[in-house]
């Protein structure tokens, strides 16, 4: 299966074999790990260079922000995780009062669609401690990750609580995930937009506008301070407020802990 895909999409085998060769990139979806090296599949570059330029861009969009000491399973407790990934990190002190605001009005009953979620699963106690009873569904491209997650809550029997390897740039599949689902619904779209951009511009828009009709509640959030070294285009962002304004109803639009967060709904809300 890994073979076809590669043959049919007409890429070089042996050098993408060869960049997910390292721990960290090997188990990516496929759609993603080509998506990236495309970006550099032209005669300007040597081997060589592709080999290093599309690794340096899954490493911004995927895994920069992991401790390795993630890359294996370790029997610790939720924040012990949270502790290991920047995202989750910078977020612990916060969390119930974020997630306290963007619930905030919904039915204490209800599905959370965690998109790009990393280890933010392992915040799912936190929405027991503001009242809320939530089915959790976390997607995450780098397939460790989701096996941590799958892993701890397993052993917990939480059985509300759903991982799921995939790439949000199989559209088709993440609409599928979140019509399947009754009851009210969130979506949490947490620091992953840049992510998306670096490896497909504009595509935001498209997955914007796809799943913000099929639920009740969009959050996205973006860092206000960077640790790693951003394109002025990701800075400043004002592409995805003017887009998002002018197509969705905004909720709320404030910043915790080195985080923005914007709310928003479909407009007939
Ligand atoms: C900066 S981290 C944020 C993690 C989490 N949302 C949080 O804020 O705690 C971005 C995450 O999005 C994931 N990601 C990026 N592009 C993705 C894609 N196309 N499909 C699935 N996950 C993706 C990365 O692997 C990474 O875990």
């Amino acid at each position: 299966m890994e073979a076809d895909l590669l043959v049919r999409e007409g890429s070089d085998n042996s050098l993408i074999k060869k960049i997910i060769s390292k721990k960290e990139f090997s188990d990516l979806p496929q759609k993603d790990v080509l998506l990236a090296f495309k970006k550099f599949d032209s005669k300007s570059f040597a081997d060589g260079e592709k080999l290093k330029l599309t690794r340096d861009l899954l490493r911004k969009s995927y895994t920069a922000f992991l401790s390795p000491k993630l890359l294996h399973f370790k029997d610790k407790d939720a924040e012990w995780f949270l502790k290991k990934h920047i995202s989750t990190r910078e977020r612990l002190p916060y969390y119930s009062e974020v997630y306290r605001k963007i619930l905030f009005g919904l039915p204490k009953e209800l599905n959370v669609y965690d998109l790009g979620c990393g280890t933010n699963g392992f915040s799912y106690d936190y929405f027991r401690e503001i009242g809320f009873d939530v089915n959790y569904f976390g997607v995450e491209a780098v397939g460790q990750v989701v096996n941590l997650q799958k892993k701890f809550f397993d052993g917990k029997n939480l059985r509300k609580v759903s991982f799921f390897h995939e790439s949000l740039f199989d559209l088709g599949w993440i609409m599928n995930l979140i019509k399947t689902g009754s009851g009210s619904k969130v979506v949490f779209l947490f620091k992953v937009l840049d992510s998306l951009e670096m490896i497909k511009r504009d595509y935001s828009k498209e997955f914007l506008e796809s799943i913000v009709p099929l639920v009740d509640r969009v959050t996205i959030s973006f860092a206000t301070k960077s640790f790693l070294k951003r394109r002025k285009f990701f800075a400043d962002r004002t592409w995805i407020n003017n887009f998002v304004r002018d197509k969705f109803k905004i909720l709320w639009d404030f910043e915790i802990g080195g985080e923005r967060y914007i709310t928003f709904s479909k407009k007939d809300l």
